[in-house]
């Protein structure tokens, strides 16, 4: 039996995804961030999926000590074997306004790409292991996309979309970076491009206006359902499919601009170094958290 990891997994692509797993056998560790909707979450799993085999973390991944504990937790799950099959990064967000993390960083940056830097980082032996898979949920908005190298964070003329679409970009890089450095370690890493997706993702912490346009424009989207087949898919294949970003269960076109090794380089020592950690080799070690990039 397969174990997978899967952030968001409380509503839209997350929960679909996890649901999708279980019914296809595997053992599903689902990630939320308020323990009522975990609950609902695992609840509508079990009610639906017989004999799932499903537990619920509840973590704030926007707060990296919620990270690390949330590793400390499925690490203990995953005992005696220490396997992890794979660890799909889809918690995401879009913010309208410039907020920033108990850690100082900017939500759309923490949320959606240094949650699932550092989560990829606390499980990496456990994924070596298993040989294992790491998915991330992408998005075509990465496509013409640039790093804000001056401002990271976007903490002078914050811009919802922009933000948004780097943090998509900086998913693409960190899997393309992944297998470019670890080409050896097994483990092989993804990235999803969902699609327009039918899900509350613009309702949450936008303004009036998003929420409008989201209402309307998100009505055009697929089924959360359809999209959770390419998850099935990428986790099922053996041996692992070729290629980097996924539509539809098929290699898609990504941006040139990802096949990029220094911009990625430097994302991922960034990165690195506003985790406070550094991936060495085969092993893992860190070291006070520090954030004097910025
Ligand atoms: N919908 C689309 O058209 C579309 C298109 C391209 C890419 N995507 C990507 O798909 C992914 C999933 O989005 P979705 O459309 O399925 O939206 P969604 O329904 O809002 O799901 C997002 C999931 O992430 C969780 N989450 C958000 N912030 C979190 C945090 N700080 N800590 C822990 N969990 C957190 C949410 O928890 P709650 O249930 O508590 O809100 C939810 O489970 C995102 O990465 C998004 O960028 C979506």
């Amino acid at each position: 039996m397969k174990t997978i990891v899967i952030t968001g997994a409380t509503s839209g692509i997350g929960f679909a995804a996890a649901k999708a797993l279980a019914a296809a056998g595997a053992r599903v560790i689902g990630i939320g961030r308020s323990q009522q909707r975990c609950e609902a979450a695992s609840e509508a799993i079990m009610s639906d999926v017989q004999c799932a085999q499903t537990v619920f973390i509840c973590a704030d991944l926007s707060s990296l000590s919620e990270v690390n504990a949330a590793a400390g937790r499925i690490k203990a799950l995953l005992e005696p074997d220490g396997c992890l099959d794979a660890l799909i990064n889809n918690a995401g967000g879009v913010c309208s306004g410039y907020t920033v993390t108990p850690d100082g960083y900017e939500t759309q940056f923490a949320v959606n790409h240094l949650a699932g830097f550092l989560l990829t980082y606390r499980l990496w032996e456990n994924l070596k292991k298993a040989g294992g898979r790491v998915i991330f949920t992408g998005s075509n908005s990465h496509k013409k996309a640039r790093i804000h190298w001056r401002d990271v964070m976007y903490s002078r003329h914050y811009n919802t979309l922009m933000a948004y679409k780097q943090s998509k970009l900086c998913n693409m890089f960190f899997a393309k970076e992944l297998n470019r450095r670890f080409a050896d370690s097994g483990v092989r890493a993804f990235v999803v491009d969902p699609g327009l997706v039918k899900t509350a993702i613009g309702g949450k912490q936008t303004s009036g206006i998003v929420q409008a346009f989201w209402k309307l424009h998100s009505k055009r989207g697929v089924s959360p359902e359809y999209v959770a087949k390419t998850y099935v898919y990428l986790v099922s294949q053996d041996p692992a499919p070729d290629g980097l970003y996924f539509h539809a269960c098929r290699p898609a076109a990504y941006d040139k601009h990802v096949d990029n090794e220094q911009e990625a380089k430097r994302l991922f020592e960034l990165s690195e170094r506003l985790c406070g950690i550094r991936f060495v080799g085969s092993a893992v070690h860190g070291f006070a958290n520090s954030n004097n990039m910025l």
